[in-house]
């Protein structure tokens, strides 16, 4: 098949790449010349383990191009993949302008029977008037839109593509069934069910899938908050409560709260979507603010272990919204790191994979080699992100170069067993803290919380 993708982002690289990995002939296009210029020069323009490689192999076997021009790329599609943001509006609701102006780009290219898919992220009834849309402009094109929503996850995103827990594919038109059926025929063919249904169902299950997973989180992080104040463990707690298959231990991880560039956008325009149908999403909409607050307040937080911050070095390890991406969209970090500087601390910070996107991000931080030469000094190493490396640090490396030994884990990355043995007090998330050998136990972070609450 000869597929176009609109947009080379996380979802639009991965897309096209993969779509060529399973033999298509795909020409990806951007309205960013920079970013095309450096696919074309070998590059990649954000970090996803194994894209690059497969990049290479795929420009290598001819069937994988870039380009800025979506009318050199348009007439001969058969099927044209659009994966441009969807950003928020201030007010909750999908920002379409970006959708809107690549259609318009679109429209004058079209010839022969195409079909438009929409891989972004849509509210539903957005297939409607990108049909209304093209019907306007090219009232003589040969289309079918399709939504196709993407459930990737950056960090993991060409294995969610290779081996998908299910595609979902919205259309009425017998042609675009066919054409989305021979499309995904190697994945199908492996075992990926295909669920194929109309346009605005398939709208729909993105949007009420992203808002389930945002309420678990939500919900596992205010058993947390519980667990804190009854001096239960909410690890296991998650872990008795996982093992239920109705349930699943997956996304019951406590933390600093959920972010990237889905989560929060998508429940917010999900709520907006409620709002607009007459239908109040009561648990999502609690979902939604208790993770507002849970943001809001993780500098009080720390505060309220670390005391008085004013003059203080405090550490963050880790500075993109997970593991495994460096993207930053509405990272802990970024709510996190100007309160800590409103109340007067210095912050020394590193990431694997963030850094660049932080230097802009997060003004007046000191950006450090690695976790150690972040924590010189500190009088707490806050964990807001779940890298792999941070979890094998050399702890007795760490004790050596802080100011005091305090360890503020919100990803429950340690044993905190061995935290105290290394010398550290240790508060994590929604299990008892525990203190340094050889201290008393000050630290508890139910104090935090509760302070926190009143901050
Ligand atoms: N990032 C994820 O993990 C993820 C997962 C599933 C779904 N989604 C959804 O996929 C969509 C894209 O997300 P993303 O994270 O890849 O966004 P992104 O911001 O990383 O990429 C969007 C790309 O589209 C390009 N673009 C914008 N307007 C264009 C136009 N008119 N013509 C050509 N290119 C244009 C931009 O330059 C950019 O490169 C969103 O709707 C998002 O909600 C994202």
């Amino acid at each position: 098949m000869k597929i176009g993708v609109i947009g080379t982002g996380y979802v639009g690289l991965v897309t096209g790449t993969c779509l060529a990995e399973l033999g298509h002939e795909v020409i990806c296009v951007d309205a960013l010349p920079r970013k095309i210029e450096l696919l074309n020069n070998g590059g990649c323009p954000i970090y996803e383990p194994g894209l690059s490689d497969l990049i290479r192999k795929q420009r290598q076997a001819g069937r994988l191009t870039f380009s800025t021009d979506i009318g050199g790329m348009a007439p001969d599609r058969d099927a044209i993949f659009i994966a441009v943001g969807t950003p928020p509006r201030p007010d909750g609701e999908a920002d379409l302008s970006f959708l809107r102006a690549a259609v318009s780009d679109l429209a004058p290219h079209l010839a022969g029977f195409t079909a438009v898919v929409t891989k972004s992220t849509v509210p539903v009834g957005t297939g409607d008037g990108i049909e209304a849309q093209l019907a306007e402009q090219r009232p003589d094109a040969d289309v079918a839109v399709v939504s196709n929503p993407e459930f990737l996850r950056e960090g993991s995103a060409i294995g969610d593509f290779m081996k998908p827990d299910r595609i979902v594919v919205g259309t009425d038109d017998l042609r675009a069934r066919e054409l989305m059926q021979q499309i995904y025929a190697p994945l199908t063919d492996a075992g990926a069910p295909l669920v194929m249904t109309d346009r605005r169902t398939s709208e729909l299950i993105k949007y009420a899938a992203n808002a389930f997973l945002a309420v678990k989180i939500s919900y596992i992080n205010e058993i947390a908050d519980l667990c804190e104040e009854l001096g239960a463990d909410a690890v296991r707690v998650a872990e008795g409560m996982g093992l239920d298959p109705r349930i699943g231990r997956r996304f019951l991880d406590p933390g600093p709260g959920f972010g990237g560039s889905c989560f929060p956008k998508d429940t917010d325009a999900l709520l907006s979507t409620g709002r607009a149908a007459g239908v109040p999403l009561r648990v999502v909409t609690a979902a939604s603010e208790a993770n507002r607050d849970r943001k809001r307040l993780l500098a009080a937080r720390v505060a309220a272990v670390a005391g008085d911050l004013a003059g203080q070095t405090v550490a963050v390890l880790g500075l993109t919204f997970k593991a495994g991406t460096d993207d930053m969209r509405e990272a802990a970090s970024l709510e996190l790191i100007p309160e800590l500087q409103r109340r007067g601390a210095t912050v020394r910070a590193f990431d694997p994979k963030g850094m660049e996107a932080a230097r802009d991000l997060l003004p007046g931080i000191v950006l450090c080699r690695d976790a150690y030469d972040a924590a010189k000094g500190a009088t707490a190493v806050v964990v807001l992100t779940e890298w792999p490396a941070f979890r094998t640090l050399d702890l007795q490396r760490l004790a050596g170069v802080v100011g005091i030994p305090l360890l503020i884990d919100m990803r429950n990355l340690f044993d905190p067993d061995e935290v105290s043995r290394a010398g550290f007090d240790y508060v994590s998330i929604g299990r008892p803290a525990a203190a340094a050998r050889d201290r008393s136990p000050a630290v508890r972070l139910g104090a935090a919380r509760s302070t926190s609450a009143a901050a």
